[in-house]
C-alpha cells in the first residue's frame, strides 16, 4: 500500500506531513550541528525539514518502499537515503545524535524491535522520537473516512478501520513502547496540524489510487459502493466545492538512548 506514486501520497495524508515534520523536529529538539536519521521517510517530508535545519550532510533516511526511497532522493538531493526497514538498518551503533520516525511505528509488524533498532543507531544521550496519528479520535480526515466506510460496508470497514486496527495510536501507548524498548526520560505530547483542500474532489482524488489502508479499502470496492462512500464522506465532512481546512492530531513520544 506504500508502493504507490509519491504524488498520490502527497495529496493524501502526505498533505499534513510537512507541518507535522516541523512540529516533530521541534518536539525532538533538533538543532543545527546534529546528525539525524529519518526512519520510514516515505517521499521525504521529514527528511526535507531536517535538511532545512541541518543541511544535507547531517541527514540520513531509511525507507523500505523502493518508489518512496526514490522519490525522497529526488526531493532531497544530498541526503543519504537507504532502502531499509526500521527493524534492520545498515548504520553503526550510535551513528546519530537523534533518530526520528514520523507516522511509521504503527506499520511495523512488531514495533519493539524497531524501536530498539532506532535506539541502537542513536548515540548514548541522543534522542529517539516518533509520532502516530490519533486514528480513533482527532485525525479528522481518516476518522470521517472510516465512519463513512462503516455506513457503506459495515463489516469490512469495521475490520479495517485504522482506529481499531492500528497499535500505538492511543494516548499513552507510545510511552509504554518507548519504555519497553529501553529508552529513558520518556516524554509525550500531542502535535496538531492542519491541511487545506481546494474542495471535496481534491480530498477524494487520492483514495481510489489505493494509498495507505484507507486507499487500499477504497480501491477494492465496486463502483456502486465507491460512489456511495464518496457521497457519505462528503456528507459527513459537511463540505462541498469551496476550499476548507481539516485538522489532525498525532501523539508524539521522545526518549533518551543509551
Ligand atoms: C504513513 S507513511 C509515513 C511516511 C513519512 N514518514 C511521512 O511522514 O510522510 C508510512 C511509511 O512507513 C513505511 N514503512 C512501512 N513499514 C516499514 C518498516 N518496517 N520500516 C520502516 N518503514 C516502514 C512505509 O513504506 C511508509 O513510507
Amino acid at each position: 500500500m506504500f508502493e504507490v506514486q509519491a504524488s498520490a501520497y502527497d495529496r493524501h495524508v502526505g498533505r499534513y506531513s510537512s507541518q507535522l515534520a516541523a512540529a516533530l523536529s521541534e518536539f525532538a529538539g533538533v538543532v543545527p550541528g546534529m546528525r539525524v536519521l529519518d526512519v520510514g521517510c516515505g517521499p521525504g517530508a521529514l527528511t526535507a525539514e531536517l535538511v532545512r535545519r541541518l543541511g544535507p550532510a547531517g541527514v540520513s533516511a531509511a525507507e523500505p518502499s523502493g518508489s518512496f526511497a526514490q522519490a525522497c532522493r529526488a526531493r532531497v538531493p544530498g541526503a543519504e537515503v537507504v532502502e531499509a526497514s526500521a527493524e534492520a538498518m545498515p548504520f553503526a551503533d550510535g551513528a546519530f545524535d537523534a533518530t526520528l520516525s514520523q507516522l511509521v511505528v504503527n506499520f511495523l509488524d512488531d514495533a519493539e524491535p524497531g524501536a530498539r533498532e532506532m535506539a541502537r543507531v542513536t548515540r548514548p544521550g541522543g534522542v529517539v522520537a516518533a509520532c502516530v496519528w490519533d486514528y480513533a479520535g482527532e485525525m479528522e480526515l481518516l476518522r470521517a473516512f472510516w465512519d463513512a466506510a462503516r455506513e457503506v460496508s459495515p463489516e469490512r470497514a469495521a475490520a479495517q478501520d485504522e482506529g481499531e486496527t492500528m497499535r500505538w495510536c492511543r494516548d499513552g501507548e507510545l510511552t509504554v513502547l518507548w519504555e519497553r524498548a529501553g529508552l529513558r526520560h520518556v516524554r509525550a505530547d500531542a502535535l496538531r496540524v492542519r491541511a487545506r483542500y481546494a474542495g471535496f474532489e481534491d480530498l477524494w482524488a487520492p483514495f481510489p489510487a489505493g494509498v495507505g489502508p484507507s486507499g487500499a479499502f477504497c480501491a477494492t470496492l465496486g463502483e456502486g459502493d465507491r460512489d456511495a462512500l464518496h457521497d457519505a464522506l462528503r456528507r459527513r465532512l459537511g463540505v462541498g466545492d469551496q476550499p476548507f481546512d481539516l485538522t489532525a492530531r498525532a501523539w508524539a513520544v521522545a526518549g533518551t538512548a543509551g
